[in-house]
Order: C-alpha cells, then sequence, then structure tokens
C-alpha cells in the first residue's frame, strides 16, 4: 500500500487502519474515494507517518476476519448481526435523549437543539429505512451470489436489472447518512460539552459519537468491501 492509494484503499487494509484515520479525522468513508497523501496533506499530516502507524497498528493488532476472501454471505450477516442490531437497539434509545434534552435545555440552546434534533430524525428515519432496504432486498441477493461463487455455478438473475443499481442507491443513502453525521459534529463543535450540560446532554454526547463510529465502519464493510465484491462477482 503506498500513499497514492484511496482512503477507502487504505481502509479496507484492516479495522485498526480504520481506527487510525478515524483518529487523524481522515474521511475514509463517504469521502473514501480520495487519495490518501493528499487528505493527509490537506489536514497538515505526514502521510508516510500516518501510513507507517496504520502497518504498526495492523502488525499489533489481534487476528480479525479478513472480509477480502470471508464467504459474502458471512460479511452480510456481520453487518447485519453487528451493525444494524446496534442501530436498531441504539437509535430509539438516542431519539429519547434527545427528546429530554431539548425539553429541559431547549430555552439554553434553542436554535441549534431544534436543528440537531430536526437532523437526527432524519438520520433515523432514512437509516431504518435503509436497514430494511438492505435486509429485505440486496442483501439476500449478495448472500446468494455468495452461495453461487462457492459453488462455482453462474450468478442467479437479479429483478433489478444488475446489482450495481440497488448498490448506487444504497450509497446515495451512504453519502446523506455521512452528511447528516458531519452536520451534528458541526453543531455539537466536534461534541465539546456546553455549559449547561447535565448527565443526559454528556449522555447525549456521548452516544452520538459512537453513533458516528460505528456507522463509519458499518458503511466502510458496505462501501468499499461487501459492495465491490458483489459487483466484481457479477462481471465476472
Ligand atoms: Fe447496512
Ligand atoms: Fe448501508
Amino acid at each position: 500500500m503506498t500513499t497514492t492509494h484511496t482512503l477507502s484503499d487504505v481502509a479496507a487494509i484492516s479495522l485498526a487502519a480504520v481506527r487510525t484515520l478515524e483518529q487523524h479525522g481522515l474521511d475514509y468513508c463517504c469521502g473514501g474515494k480520495q487519495n490518501f497523501g493528499e487528505a493527509c496533506a490537506a489536514k497538515g499530516l505526514n502521510p508516510d507517518s500516518v501510513m507507517q502507524e496504520i502497518e504498526q497498528a495492523k502488525a499489533g493488532s489481534a487476528e480479525e476476519r479478513d472480509w477480502h476472501t470471508a464467504p459474502l454471505g458471512e460479511l452480510a450477516q456481520h453487518i447485519v448481526a453487528t451493525h444494524h442490531a446496534y442501530l436498531k437497539r441504539e437509535l430509539p434509545v438516542l431519539s429519547a435523549r434527545m427528546d429530554k434534552v431539548q425539553e429541559v435545555h431547549g430555552p439554553s440552546d434553542a436554535e441549534t437543539l431544534a436543528r440537531m434534533g430536526g437532523v437526527f430524525a432524519a438520520l433515523r428515519e432514512e437509516m431504518e429505512l435503509h436497514m430494511h432496504k438492505e435486509e429485505a432486498i440486496l442483501f439476500p441477493f449478495i448472500e446468494r451470489y455468495g452461495v453461487a461463487e462457492a459453488k462455482g455455478i453462474p450468478m442467479p438473475p437479479v429483478p433489478f436489472g444488475t446489482i450495481a443499481n440497488p448498490i448506487a442507491m444504497m450509497e446515495r443513502e451512504h453519502k446523506s447518512a455521512g452528511g447528516a453525521l458531519l452536520e451534528i459534529r458541526a453543531l455539537t463543535h466536534d461534541y465539546l460539552l456546553p455549559p449547561y450540560a447535565c448527565s443526559t446532554v454528556a449522555a447525549l454526547y456521548a452516544g452520538l459519537q459512537i453513533l458516528e463510529a460505528d456507522l463509519h465502519v458499518h458503511i466502510h464493510l458496505e462501501n468499499n468491501i461487501l459492495f465491490p465484491r458483489a459487483i466484481a462477482l457479477e462481471k465476472r
């Protein structure tokens, strides 16, 4: 891997790479098509030293599943069991926290809180529908692709012409979710607690930050590994 690769190529090395990119604020997810070296330079980072850090993190991390070679169906199931399950569990919890914060602190910061509540509500609605589309339509086909590959039989035909069509739609929705996370980050000034923060505000900010990290890894696994592998299988 060299510094001329894209951020998404670098992120695909390992989850340790994802974490390192995250620590440096490098957007491997929706901004993943950017050149790694240029993205580092734009943040005033030395690309070679960040790359070295990534290599070291990879060497030091416990063995993790290599999703480039694992059966495709297993990756789809992992995403559902880990990341979709997390969202289904946490989005309602965060909504309740957001409501409580608005109720208690609305008068202290009306404009920001209203905007944040709106962005979050739209993100929740979009993600719930999005996961439903993946689980009900796209992922079952991807799993069938995985089975066809393992058995060495032709790919099953898909009702949407090419699998690239629903994938392009999912990627557009990922981009929109990424935009919502960026907006929440800006509204919270990088999750800096406001002076009026009580424990609920602190819990809300902490939860939103975990949501951001989880959603980044989730979108990364889909955009950078699952979807390209499915498209490559179809073209085979
Ligand atoms: Fe997903
Ligand atoms: Fe997705």
